[in-house]
Order: structure tokens, then C-alpha cells, then sequence
């Protein structure tokens, strides 16, 4: 029974750049947050001072009520695996896995049961008189996993851990790692840049942009109802429209809708999928591409203003290039002043 809380961590590199802006995050006994965003968001910085592996410039962060701020790595509750695993090339499976505990002290007996006992886990029985560099790329990231699960961590930190590892593989080891998670009942942080990782593997899914939390929700309430324009643009895609409203209707050269909010300009957000197209004479929407993906089609499309869409569509066969179409959303959310100020009941 495990909580991390951090509370105001800030940490200001020498030379002056701010990596993690007063973040605050509790994660529940349990559960796996997924720290996401793009690359020199600070999320590596965050999950390195939960580990240890930094200290902050201010703030704290407490483990199950105990403050660790200031406690070197090997003194506290937490696993980490890196993105390239850092296994010890020259020693076989077994002596990778018994290494810490070793360290501990752990009689010989003991040491062999936990080593078999995790290989299980994580996959790999047998493998132990291997050595590391015989593995693939997706069995040394099980072994870097199964190292830090045998010292019995309190709380498991991952930064990036599968992006080495192609597509297929990638996803295999998520589901694998998220069920381990699951039967271990472990308190995990999870970095990732990609959203599909973070959607499929998550509780809670932490977006930070320039160091600091942009919004923190469950993977489909970040989805469906993003707080910031970032947000929406960044999980899934989001076709951005520029208007203005005026008596209660947005208005762009191709696209009018009924948006009631005060009037003045506007950013009309809505999915491909919520975004309906009518082939029609005198829209002036023109129909850039059209892709057939077999079980639907998406049509990219050219704005009058150079704004380009997406409009996600059952069958693309009413749609061919340079044809002129007209634009109706059927779900949306309106942000002003970088925050969300309207939403229909349902983004899709
Ligand atoms: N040791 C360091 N010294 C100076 N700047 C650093 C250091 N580590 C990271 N940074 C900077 O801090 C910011 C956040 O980096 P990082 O936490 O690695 O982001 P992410 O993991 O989201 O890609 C970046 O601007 C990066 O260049
Ligand atoms: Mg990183």
C-alpha cells in the first residue's frame, strides 16, 4: 500500500533553465500515471527527482507520508528502468537479478527463489544462465524490468522504457508491463511521449508542456474534454478552426455554427470524426485528399483561408480531389484565451 505525493517540485538547472515548473501530483496506491508530453517538457526531470537521481530546487516529495526529498536513490522505496536498460553486459541473467540483492545480504537460497520467481513474471523462466548481451532488445528490457521489481519497490518509475523497441514489440511489452502492474497492484510513474502508450496503459494521464501539468485526468476525459488547446491538439487529432462569434453563431468563411458564447474571436475545435462533410456546389471547403483505410475513409481538406482539416468519414467514396464540399461539425468545443470556454455534450 504505496502513495507517492509530490508537492511544488521545481528544479532549475545550472546555467538556468526551469526543467519542472512547481508540478504537484498525487499518485494513489496502485495506480500507473503516465507523465506525457513532448520532448523537453521536463517529465524525465520529474520522474529522476521521484527517483532520486536529482534534487529539486524546491518542494517536496513524500512516499507513503515519509519525506525522501533528500534521500540518495539506494535509500529509497523506488525502481526505476531507463530507456536504454543498462544491463551489466558482461554477467548473466541470474547475476544481474541477484546483483542488489545480493547487496542486501540476502542468504543464497532466497536469492534463487526471487530471481526464478520474477524471470516468471516478467516472462523469461530459464533464461537465467544467459547472458545479457545474447537477448533481443525486448528480453533486456524484461530483465531491466525484472531487476527493479525484485528489490520490491514501493513505488516503480519507467521513463521511456519500450522506445528503442519497434512498433509490434512496443506494444506487447505495454500490455505486458501494464498486467504485471496490475497483478503486483504496484504504484507506478510511467513517462512516455506517445500518446497511444499513455491512452491504452494509464489510470491517470499527466500532460505537462514547459515543465509544468497542462491537465491531469483519466486517459478519456483528457481525450474527450481538453481543458487547453495544447491538450487538444496534442492526444489524437483536432482540426483547429480561426473564427469569431458574433450573436451567439461562429462564423468563418466556410464553417457557421451555433456557439453560444460571448462574442469576439474564437478557436473551433472538433475531431475528424465529429466533423461531417456534404458534397455541395458552392461550399468553399475543397477536397485535398482522399485516403480509403478500408474500414473508413479520411478526407484532408483545404479552408478558403488555408486552414487545412481532416474529416474522418464512413465510405470516402462520395469524395474526390478538387471537389468542394460543405462543412458541418456535429460536435465541438470552443477555446478563448487558451482555455476551454465552451464544449458541446459530447466531442464526437
Ligand atoms: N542535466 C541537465 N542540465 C541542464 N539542463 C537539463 C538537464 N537535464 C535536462 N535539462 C533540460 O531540462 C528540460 C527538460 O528536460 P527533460 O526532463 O529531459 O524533458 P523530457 O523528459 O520531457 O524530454 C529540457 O530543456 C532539457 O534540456
Ligand atoms: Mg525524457
Amino acid at each position: 500500500m504505496s502513495k507517492l505525493s509530490i508537492r511544488g517540485a521545481s528544479k532549475i538547472f545550472q546555467g538556468g533553465t526551469t526543467a519542472v515548473d512547481d508540478v504537484s501530483l498525487e499518485v494513489a496506491d496502485g495506480e500507473l500515471v503516465c507523465l506525457l508530453g513532448p520532448s523537453g517538457s521536463g517529465k524525465s526531470t520529474l520522474l529522476r527527482m521521484v527517483g532520486g537521481f536529482e534534487q529539486p530546487t524546491s518542494g517536496m516529495i513524500a512516499i507513503d507520508g515519509q519525506d525522501v526529498t533528500r534521500l540518495p536513490p539506494e535509500q529509497r522505496p523506488t525502481g526505476m528502468v531507463f530507456q536504454s536498460h543498462a544491463l551489466w553486459s558482461h554477467m548473466n541473467v541470474f547475476a544481474n537479478l541477484a546483483f542488489g540483492l545480493k547487496l542486501r545480504r540476502r542468504p543464497a537460497g532466497e536469492i534463487r527463489d526471487r530471481v526464478e520467481a520474477v524471470l516468471e513474471l516478467v516472462g523469461l523462466k530459464g533464461y537465467d544462465r544467459r547472458m545479457t548481451n545474447e537477448l533481443s532488445g525486448g528480453q533486456q528490457q524484461r530483465v531491466a524490468l525484472a531487476r527493479s521489481l525484485i528489490l520490491e519497490p514501493k513505488i516503480l518509475l519507467l521513463d521511456e522504457p519500450f522506445a528503442s523497441l519497434d512498433q509490434h514489440l512496443r506494444e506487447r511489452l505495454r500490455e505486458e508491463v501494464r498486467d504485471i502492474q496490475l497483478r503486483l497492484k504496484i504504484t507506478t510513474l510511467f513517462v512516455t511521449h506517445g500518446q497511444d502508450e499513455a491512452l491504452s496503459m494509464a489510470d491517470r494521464i499527466v500532460v505537462m508542456r514547459n515543465g509544468r501539468t497542462e491537465q491531469a485526468d483519466r486517459p478519456e476525459v483528457i481525450y474527450r474534454d481538453p481543458q487547453t488547446p495544447f491538450v487538444a491538439g496534442f492526444i489524437g487529432t483536432m482540426n483547429f478552426i480561426e473564427g469569431r462569434v458574433e450573436d451567439g453563431r461562429f462564423k468563418h468563411a466556410d464553417v457557421a455554427v451555433d456557439l453560444p458564447v460571448e462574442d469576439g474571436p474564437i478557436t473551433l475545435a472538433v475531431r475528424p470524426e465529429a466533423l461531417d462533410l456534404l458534397p455541395s456546389a458552392v461550399g468553399q471547403a475543397t477536397v485535398h485528399r482522399v485516403t480509403d483505410f478500408g474500414s473508413h475513409g479520411l478526407v484532408d481538406l483545404h479552408l478558403s483561408d488555408g486552414t487545412r482539416v481532416k474529416s474522418l468519414v464512413r465510405s470516402p467514396k462520395p469524395f474526390k480531389t478538387g471537389q468542394t464540399v460543405d462543412l458541418s461539425p456535429r460536435a465541438f468545443a470552443a477555446f478563448r484565451d487558451n482555455s476551454k470556454i465552451y464544449r458541446t455534450a459530447d466531442v464526437h
